[in-house]
């Protein structure tokens, strides 16, 4: 009895549905505007030094004193713990170390391939410690990368990276760790130690982190240690050995491209992830956190070379 004793709802309800149809039609013009303007904020990204963003502040001419001693060390070993295919480093040596020996060639700096140091009982990535440790005692700076990163505008000297980041002090006075800032807080991936004590001291002290060893992830723990580390120091010793560059892009950028984490990053952290964003014309790309590493290397050294 229930429905045909109320013939009278009907004619109420028709127009209200037909009202609910019609909103839906500015509702998914919204969703479709939102859904463009994010896919197209990764090519705003990669203008964004076109756009007005500055990584490298201009400190000037490069002071003068005899040239620094420089070795670019980098390693890449085949996850044989921990690590899932997919986020492999496996032969991106061979794609990315031809880019690094050019720029150190050109740059008066030497290359070093550090692989045959990887210490098998922990994830390669840890092993960049001993790599950044055993050439310390040679050179002025060791500048570490990952091997999942590629020099993409090699006018820019490490020389006038330095510059922009620690002045024009002399090298005894220098900060002795030289961090960028991502997200998620200082990267492990790329970064610039000086020879001095207390760099030893540091290196040694990170290495020995073991509690933050991660075996059978895609995460080796390494990083994480580097972030207690940083956050441990007492803030007069932080401020006289430590320097954390005000712009990721300066050397250490990261591709953007949407997926569900990256939108919720740039809303978020609009700020950081503009400053952290790979643009042409930025000195330095790290593939952090992407899989198909090699592919993407590759398609980067197209692009570049290409320009
Ligand atoms: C690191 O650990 C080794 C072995 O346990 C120890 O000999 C060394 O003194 C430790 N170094 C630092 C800086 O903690
Ligand atoms: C490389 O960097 C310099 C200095 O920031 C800039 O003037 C130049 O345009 C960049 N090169 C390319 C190819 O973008």
């Amino acid at each position: 009895m229930g429905i045909r004793s109320r013939p009278w709802d009907l004619p109420g309800k028709l127009p209200r549905r037909s009202n609910r149809r019609l909103w839906l039609l500015p509702s998914a013009l919204l969703s479709l505007i939102l859904l463009l303007s994010f896919y197209s904020c990764g090519s705003v990204f990669r203008r964004a030094n076109n756009l007005g963003r500055n990584c490298l502040p201009d400190s000037g001419q490069i002071s003068g004193g005899p040239k620094m001693r420089i070795a670019m060390v980098s390693l890449s070993g085949e996850s044989r713990i921990g690590g899932d295919g997919r986020r492999s480093f496996e032969g991106l040596m061979e794609t990315v170390g031809e880019n690094k020996r050019e720029y150190a060639e050109k740059g008066g700096y030497d290359f070093i391939d550090a692989s045959d140091l990887i210490d098998i009982s922990r994830p390669p990535s840890w092993s960049k410690i001993l790599a950044v440790r055993s050439q310390l005692q040679n050179y002025d700076w060791v500048f570490w990368n990952d091997a999942d990163t590629l020099v993409t505008n090699s006018s820019i000297s490490l020389e006038r990276i330095l510059q922009a980041v620690v002045g024009n002090k002399d090298f005894q006075s220098s900060p002795d760790l030289i961090l960028t800032e991502d997200i998620t807080g200082v990267n492990a991936g790329i970064f610039f130690v000086r020879r001095s004590q207390w760099s030893l001291d540091f290196l040694n002290t990170w290495w020995n982190l073991t509690a933050f060893v991660r075996l059978g992830s895609s995460k080796s723990g390494d990083n994480d240690a580097l972030k207690y580390m940083i956050r441990s120091l007492p803030s007069d010793e932080f401020e006289s050995h430590v320097r954390i560059s005000p712009m990721q892009c300066l050397f250490n950028s990261y591709p953007w491209f949407p997926t569900w984490k990256t939108a919720l990053r740039l809303i978020t952290s609009p700020k950081t992830t503009w400053q952290g964003a790979y643009s042409n014309g930025d000195f330095m790309v790290h593939l952090a956190g992407l899989d198909e590493k090699r592919k993407w290397a590759v398609k980067i050294l197209k692009e570049i070379n290409q320009s």
